[in-house]
């Protein structure tokens, strides 16, 4: 007997950002993270399955993903991931912000590599958008925006802080203080907290198995 395939989010445009970004010191260096993007992939994977119509902004990743609804951009630094997301956001119902944005990025891009000369060097740094919060700040009513939250100490009540600060509708907040949880990992434990304060705690399960709880979650909201 074959089962029909589920497709609540048919219909549904959503945007995800996933992955880290790099940030260009010189031609060949730059500052960036450990992120995998595995989560954001997941999560595109699984909406996708589910009939949205997704729109993949990608920081460097070594993920590839095929699949008819799925439209990826690939970007490298915050400020291109920022342009990619305002192009599409218009027209998005569903906004998740799974990316690790660097906050901050070199003031100056030297055109030839820097060499070394000093015992020290110091780099400036300047503040990238923040996308989630731009995101956030613009939203019209129909229009649900959901970021990530990545804490290590006083989790719950930073992720509240986030959640308001950056206008989200919802905040799925993963603690580095799990073994198996996070960066790089396959697993993922994640707790979603709401706007209007509702908390939903989830073990530690595979990404996909997480993306699934997500896309359960954003399905009430919607
Ligand atoms: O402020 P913080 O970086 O901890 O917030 C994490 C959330 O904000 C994630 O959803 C991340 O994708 C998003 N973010 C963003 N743009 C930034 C920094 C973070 O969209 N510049």
């Amino acid at each position: 007997m074959s089962t029909l395939p589920n497709l609540s989010f048919f219909g549904k445009r959503v945007l995800i950002t996933a992955g880290p970004t790099y940030e260009k010191i010189d031609p060949v260096r730059f500052i960036g993270n450990y992120s995998s993007g595995k989560m954001g992939y997941a999560i595109a994977e699984v909406l996708a399955d589910m009939g949205a119509e997704v729109y993949l902004i990608s920081g460097p990743v070594n993920i590839k993903i095929d699949h008819p609804n799925v439209k990826v951009t690939m970007v490298e630094s915050a400020n291109q991931m920022f342009d990619a997301c305002l192009h599409y956001f218009d027209k998005m119902d569903i906004a998740i912000m799974a990316a690790a944005v660097a906050d901050y990025r070199p003031a100056e891009f030297s055109e030839v590599k820097i060499k070394k000369k000093e015992e020290e060097l110091t780099l400036r740094l300047v503040k990238n958008p923040d996308i989630l919060s731009t995101l956030g700040h613009s939203k019209k009513n129909n229009q649900i925006v959901i970021g990530f939250a990545l804490e290590n100490n006083n989790e719950l009540e930073n992720a509240k802080i986030k959640l308001n600060n950056k206008n989200a509708d919802a905040i799925v907040l993963n603690t580095l203080n799990n073994a198996g949880a996070g960066f790089q990992f396959e697993t993922n434990q994640i707790t979603i907290i709401l706007k209007n304060g509702a908390i939903f705690e989830f073990p530690l399960k595979s990404k996909t198995e997480v993306a699934k709880d997500i896309a359960e979650c954003v399905l009430k909201m919607l």
